[in-house]
């Protein structure tokens, strides 16, 4: 299973958006994905409709419940979700720091290795807690950055944490960073999109950005991933598939077969 951590030190940053969005692209194309909330404020609960909000999840799965009885199946076949639960609010910050404990978090989901092929998992906005936890744990490393001055800045104490993490055994990289809430026609949004590319090793900033879209915050006003919204998706629902189709090879996700050839119209 390859798990992908989608981090920010920075809220607001379109993390859950992200994640989401991602899950349901994997999903489509065929992956069996795990969609997993570890935000004690439950970010995937609150911008989905239908019985995530309420439901037991990531608390109990620590606490020993069985996974069949945590993860819920969605209508696509393809995609799960394991939503937060209801975290202790009374000890929120022990049940946080619990979940910074990188055996709580191996426990967790090493069963889920052999059930899943891709594991999105949104995290809170900071390092520490389920993030740093999850980070410890997780093959791959997603850093959405707003398209904002200052944005880039936060950049480095992933880096540190990482760097950290890998001395310690861990096995996460950061495997891709994309922009995120783009004005394209914003001098702004465009300027710093140009400093992460010149900042970045070539290749870790996607090409692809997630431009800022009402149709975005629609669907999750709505509680569906933006390729549900409604019959015929949005364009802006094209960016995630195209993102998938940028992760994947980054992800060891992409299998070229000798029968990988142009497929001809004609005979
Ligand atoms: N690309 C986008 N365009 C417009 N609105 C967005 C976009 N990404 C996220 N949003 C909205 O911005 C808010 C914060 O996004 P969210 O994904 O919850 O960020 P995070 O999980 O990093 O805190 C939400 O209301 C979300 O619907
Ligand atoms: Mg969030």
């Amino acid at each position: 299973m390859i798990s992908l951590a989608i981090v920010s030190p920075k809220g607001g940053v379109g993390k859950t958006t992200l994640s989401l969005n991602l899950a349901f692209a994997f999903a489509q194309l065929g992956k069996k994905t795990l969609l997993i909330d570890t935000d004690p404020q439950g970010g995937i609960g609150h911008s989905l409709a239908g019985k995530t909000k309420d439901a037991i999840g990531l608390v109990d799965l620590v606490a020993g419940e069985p996974a069949n009885r945590v993860i819920i199946q969605t209508r696509n076949p393809n995609l799960s979700i394991l939503p937060v639960g209801q975290p202790p609010w009374q000890r929120l910050s022990s049940w946080s720091a619990d979940m910074a404990d990188p055996d709580v978090i191996a426990r967790a989901f090493g069963p889920l290795e052999d059930e899943y092929e891709v594991a999105i998992i949104d995290t809170p906005a900071g390092l520490s807690g389920p993030t740093y936890g999850v980070m410890s744990y997780a093959s791959d490393v997603l850093m959405p950055i707003q398209t904002e001055p200052l944005a880039i800045r936060v950049v480095g104490q992933l880096m540190e944490v990482l760097a950290h993490l890998r001395e310690q055994g861990a096995r996460a990289k950061l495997s891709a960073v994309v922009l995120t809430m783009a004005r394209m026609r914003d001098e702004t949004s465009l300027s710093v999109s140009q400093e992460a590319w010149s900042l970045f090793p070539e290749k870790l900033v996607l090409d692809t950005i997630v431009p800022r879209d009402q149709e975005l915050l629609q669907a999750s006003v709505q509680g569906v991933p933006v390729g549900l919204l409604r019959k015929r998706p949005p364009p802006v629902s094209a960016v995630f598939d195209r993102i998938v189709a940028e992760l994947e090879p980054r992800l060891g996700l992409t299998e070229t077969t000798d029968d990988d050839q142009p497929i001809h119209l004609l005979d």
